[in-house]
């Protein structure tokens, strides 16, 4: 049977710990390596949330180190989100998985170049890795099937009006990969800002009562009690699990493709995902960029991916 090949690269993080479950043991996907870089914490930080997440739950790939900053930006972490460790809320068993040695820039570098297949990168996180390998091996755009990125906005940002997370950490990263000529399927807040793990769903997940249940249930208790004090939602949008989902079911969400142009001018709208929906501009289409969600099935892809564990 047929598994799409694919890095997740990310920045652990609750809701990349939920991406990172829903990958790890899909029959469709077949999860080469997990690649972090600095961005809700420090390098140091998401790097053993990383690892102490696949350790947990069982998920045997190599794990490797990468960006410690962004391209030109300094490091802005989100500790009111995801709390001093990126990861609060769950006490993982002591560690014993060891980092793969390669940087996350080779591994992803020699992971497109050695493969007979196209390979898709999910990026959950900044974009600093996958920018800096795009650079330092632009052939690497020939073997990537698409770039499934949860980031950005065409409504509003959430740590400026115009900004959202993930770019706003490092916008030149950004724009070096929607400029690349590859694929673009963009995930922003305008859907998952739609699927808010409101207690319902809490108490749904609690109910499986696996090892992935318990992760899940605890995880999202944290996240959710950050995001009530920070933007006043009673639950929080989970949004790095909408990339995978994708992969899993392309029903999940509608798409419309468009030009984008990331901000990187350092003005107000420094890291804005400007997308023409309306094709105001008449400009060459670069991004495929989610419209709607449909929240019924996001959750049952998320059910069904807990109970895999
Ligand atoms: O804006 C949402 C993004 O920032 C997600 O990737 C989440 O993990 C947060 O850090
Ligand atoms: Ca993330």
């Amino acid at each position: 049977m047929y598994k799409r090949k694919i890095i997740l690269d990310c920045d652990p993080g609750h809701d990349d710990a939920i991406a990172i479950m829903l990958a790890g043991k899909h029959e469709d996907l077949d999860l080469l390596g997990i690649t972090v870089e600095c961005g809700n914490q420090t390098l140091e930080k998401t790097g053993l949330n990383a690892l102490n997440i696949c350790q947990y739950l069982d998920i045997d790939v190599p794990v490797c180190l990468g960006s410690a900053e962004p391209i030109i930006k300094a490091v802005e972490i989100c500790p009111a989100i995801h709390g001093e460790s990126g990861l609060d809320g769950f006490d993982f068993p002591p560690l014993t998985k060891k980092f793969d040695e390669r940087h996350a820039v080779t591994f992803i570098i020699q992971t497109i170049m050695n493969s007979k297949e196209k390979i898709t990168v999910v990026t959950t996180g900044p974009m600093t890795n996958l920018a800096l390998a795009m650079k330092m091996e632009p052939k690497i755009k020939d073997n990537i099937e698409e770039v499934v990125l949860m980031g950005g906005a065409y409504t509003n940002g959430n740590v400026t009006p115009a900004a959202e997370f993930n770019i706003n950490c490092d916008p030149e990263a950004a724009y070096i990969v929607f400029n690349s000529g590859c694929i673009i399927k963009m995930f922003g807040l305008d859907v998952t800002r739609k699927v808010l793990v409101l207690p319902n769903i809490i108490q749904r997940m609690e109910k499986i009562d696996n090892k992935a249940s318990v992760f899940f249930t605890k995880l999202m208790k944290v996240f959710n009690e950050n995001q009530k004090k920070v933007f006043g939602f009673e639950g929080g949008p989970l949004h790095d699990p909408v990339t995978i989902a994708y992969l899993i079911d392309r029903k999940v969400c509608e798409m419309s493709f468009v030009h984008c142009e990331i901000d990187i001018s350092q003005g107000s709208s420094y890291g804005r995902t400007n997308c023409d929906i309306f094709n105001y501009l008449k400009l060459p289409k670069n991004t495929y960029v989610a419209t709607d969600i449909d929240v019924d099935r996001y959750w049952e892809i998320i059910e069904s991916g807990i109970k895999k564990y």
